[in-house]
């Protein structure tokens, strides 16, 4: 079997069973296969694959068939144009997240101490420790994605503090400029309804908020009352029509409330400040 035929019958497939970006998932599992990158690909059409990368390319391939995100299949997701190591343990960071990111960064100015809750693979905290001058804390309730997420910090030389905590619970009051949080949004009742990739696959304490799946808004709009300084600011992830509800958490004291859209227009981050 040559590299173009495997890319041809895998796609084909991975289009019948429904899957995304067929193409482009088989060629990203081929490269998983072959240890090799996409450019790789396209300059190697008619070179064959040996016994072993064809059985490590069917394996990877019935695994995505079966429902199993590319992301863990591969162990990698980029995120701000850095590659991050992801397990089940974690969830798969989003290019939406990157919204977070560029609205911290935006709001660094003065900031020494940042705290990310609820870390999973340390896509927030890793990045915000590499594109600021600021100590960062991650915290986490689950110590299986703290460990994923210290390995990252090491990868890629991010000396991030990491805190097995709920929340903020371990964080001092009034030492953080700022905290930032992509917290678990999704109520419980929407359950059936998610994507199977996402439901058989990351792990639910990620996902999963309570019956509203605004509970850990509201803890953590009350909770950066307690750890942040006067003038230090907090930034959310929003999660789909979430916006109108998050903001009216944000009553007196907080100032300078804003809502930064997505690529497509939707509320995608709110950040306010103290006085
Ligand atoms: C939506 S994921 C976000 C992960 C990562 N920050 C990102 O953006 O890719 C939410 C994370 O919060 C963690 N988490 C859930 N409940 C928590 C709690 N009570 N305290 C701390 N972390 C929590 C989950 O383990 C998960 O890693």
């Amino acid at each position: 079997m040559t590299v173009r035929t495997a890319i041809r019958q895998a796609s084909s497939l991975l289009e019948e069973a429904g899957t995304p970006a067929a193409r482009l998932t088989a060629e990203v599992l081929l490269c998983h296969a072959l240890d090799r990158e996409r450019a790789w690909l396209f300059g190697h059409p008619e070179e064959e694959l040996s016994d072993a990368e064809r059985a490590r390319f069917g394996r990877a391939l019935h695994e995505r068939l079966g429902g199993k995100p590319t992301q863990y299949i591969t162990g990698r997701q980029e995120f701000y144009g850095r590659e991050f190591a992801v397990s089940p343990d974690v969830l798969i960071p989003r290019p939406e997240t990157e919204h977070v990111v560029e609205t911290a960064l935006a709001m660094q100015d003065g900031v020494r101490r940042v705290v990310d809750a609820g870390c999973g693979s340390g896509a927030l905290a890793v990045t915000l420790r590499l594109e600021m001058d600021a100590e960062v804390w991650g915290t986490d309730i689950s110590p299986a994605a703290l460990k994923v997420a210290a390995a990252n910090a090491r990868r890629l030389q991010a000396p991030v503090h990491f805190l097995a905590c709920d929340l903020t619970a371990a964080i001092g009051s009034q030492t953080v400029d700022l905290l930032v949080s992509n917290p678990p949004y999704v109520a419980h009742a929407d359950y059936a309804g998610l994507q199977r990739e996402v439901r058989d696959w990351e792990p639910h304490v990620a996902l999963f908020a309570g019956e509203t799946g605004l509970e850990m808004y509201a803890r953590l709009v009350g909770e950066a009352r307690r750890v942040l300084r006067p003038g230090g600011a907090l930034v959310l992830e929003l999660g789909f029509k979430t916006y109108g509800r998050v903001r009216e958490m944000f009553g007196s004291p907080w100032r300078d409330i804003r809502v930064v859209p997505d690529l497509a227009g939707i509320p995608r981050v709110v950040a306010a400040r103290l006085p």
